[in-house]
């Protein structure tokens, strides 16, 4: 949806007692984002988010001086380095989504059907996030039932509801039509189950502590008889997992909810071993100055797991909906695949490495353009803080700002709307 406004400028709503902005012109926005002393986060936010199960993570954090501390010890372990782990995660969550996908494909009768793609994305996009922020598979993408799944479907509909209806920013309403209740209940369910994992991911690290510390204090006293133990292999789980290698499927799958996650060593980085947000974290504790309580860990989880599903999901349906609409862009795409994997025929299996995917130059393009055409997360809530002029107009202390990334004034946004939308990555890049 875009807004024709360009005569204006600025939007203006009243929600009750509340001003809402809308600035258009990218050199209202600029100004808005270019000084943070003057915007914080909408005050909504705090109201939609905090009393969800988002409680105080990073998107909800109101206070500026915790929200700083927690990006400190958070942005680390986002690092491209420990991304780059990720990749057998992604890896094998998609071999299932696609299998999944196929098998939608084919009905009964043998008719072939194109299948709604969004759901079963969607549920990919959970389980890969889900096992590499907390360290854990819970296989939603076998297991959609999982109370963990539903409660936090539960929550981000409810979020999303409050946001587009105005009405439900009113506590007495939002109470009045039974969400409070509900947003109470999946609250309750993300939180135990996020809570669990913290506890069990803290007593698997001080285990492991406890052993290498046996062992440090073994080979002080010359008492150990295996010297060639490399205990620097204690921590990376894919030891741990590889001794699962005779149990039974079931066995394994119900460890494999316990356990740390399987781990390849990636050969283009100086990280060893996969290891999850979560690890991350309660590993660097005891070097951070500054730490999180479980409280403010187990938000920032959930918070990772809401920012990071329904965002991926989205984009990754729309860039096949892109492909679709284009098929000389798609063949184009499906030519440079086959070219960096060697086509179907010469398919061994092996998981994509890093340089492979970096060759991917013109899905790359195709991704970001989808992302110009249709963020997915197209606006953000801000607070003024001060009275500051933009354009010719004063945005009053307190009053709350919805900034666009869909740019209606922006010459590009026009092309778009007046070539009906089409996908163009060349123009990405100069190209
Ligand atoms: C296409 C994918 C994505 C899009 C379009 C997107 C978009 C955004 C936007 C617009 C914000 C700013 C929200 C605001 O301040 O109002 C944001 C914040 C955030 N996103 Fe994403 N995101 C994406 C993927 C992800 C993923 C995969 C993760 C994690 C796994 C993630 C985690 C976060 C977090 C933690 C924040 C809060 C940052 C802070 O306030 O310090 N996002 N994202």
């Amino acid at each position: 949806m875009y807004f024709r406004w360009s005569w204006l400028g600025v939007g203006r709503l009243w929600l009750w007692d509340i001003l809402v902005v809308f600035p258009f012109r990218p050199e209202y926005l600029e100004t808005l984002l270019g000084d943070v002393k003057k915007v914080q986060k909408a005050k909504e936010y705090r109201q939609v988010l905090g009393s969800s199960p988002l409680g105080g993570g990073l998107i909800s954090q109101m206070d500026d001086n915790i929200w700083r501390i927690h990006r400190k010890i958070i942005t680390p372990t986002f690092h491209f380095n420990v991304l780059k782990t990720y990749i057998p995660v992604f890896h094998e969550e998609s071999l299932i989504l696609l299998n999944k996908v196929e098998k939608k494909f084919t009905q009964d009768d043998g008719k072939v059907v194109v299948p709604n793609v969004n759901p079963l994305i969607t549920l990919g996009a959970f389980n890969m996030i889900l096992r590499n922020a907390f360290g854990v598979n819970i296989h939603a993408q076998k297991n959609e039932g999982h109370s963990f799944v539903s409660a936090m479907y539960e929550a981000t509909e409810i979020i999303q509801t409050r946001m587009s209806y105005p009405w439900l920013l009113s506590d007495l309403l939002f109470s009045l039509l039974g969400y409070k209740k509900r947003q109470e209940e999946s609250t309750r369910t993300c939180h135990e189950f996020t809570e669990s994992v913290i506890r069990q991911k803290r007593s698997e690290y001080r285990r492991k502590q406890q052993q290498k510390e046996g062992r440090d204090s073994q080979l002080v006293s010359g008492l150990n008889t295996h010297a060639n133990t490399d205990t620097s292999k204690e921590n990376c789980p894919m030891e741990f997992d590889n001794r699962l290698g005779h149990a039974n499927d079931e066995i394994r799958d119900e460890m494999n909810n316990y356990i740390a996650e399987p781990k390849q060593v990636t050969q283009e980085t100086n990280v060893s071993c996969h290891k999850s947000f979560l690890e991350l974290i309660i590993e660097n504790e005891e070097s951070d100055e500054d730490k999180m309580s479980d409280q403010d860990i187990r938000d920032n989880m959930i918070t990772i797991m809401f920012a990071g599903q329904d965002t991926t999901a989205t984009t990754n349906c729309l860039t096949l909906l892109m492909l679709a609409l284009h098929p000389d862009i798609q063949t184009q795409t499906l030519k440079e695949i086959d070219d960096v994997f060697g086509g179907p025929s010469a398919d061994d299996g092996h998981v994509p490495t890093y340089a492979e995917i970096m060759q991917l130059q013109c899905l790359d393009r195709v991704i970001k353009e989808t992302t110009r055409l249709y963020p997915a997360a197209p606006v953000m809530g801000r607070g003024m803080t001060h009275d500051t002029p933009v354009g010719p107009y004063v945005l009053p202390k307190n009053t709350s700002v919805v900034l666009s990334s869909l740019d209606p004034l922006s010459p590009s946004i026009h092309k778009v709307m007046d070539s009906l939308e089409i996908l163009n990555p060349p123009i990405l890049h100069g190209l």
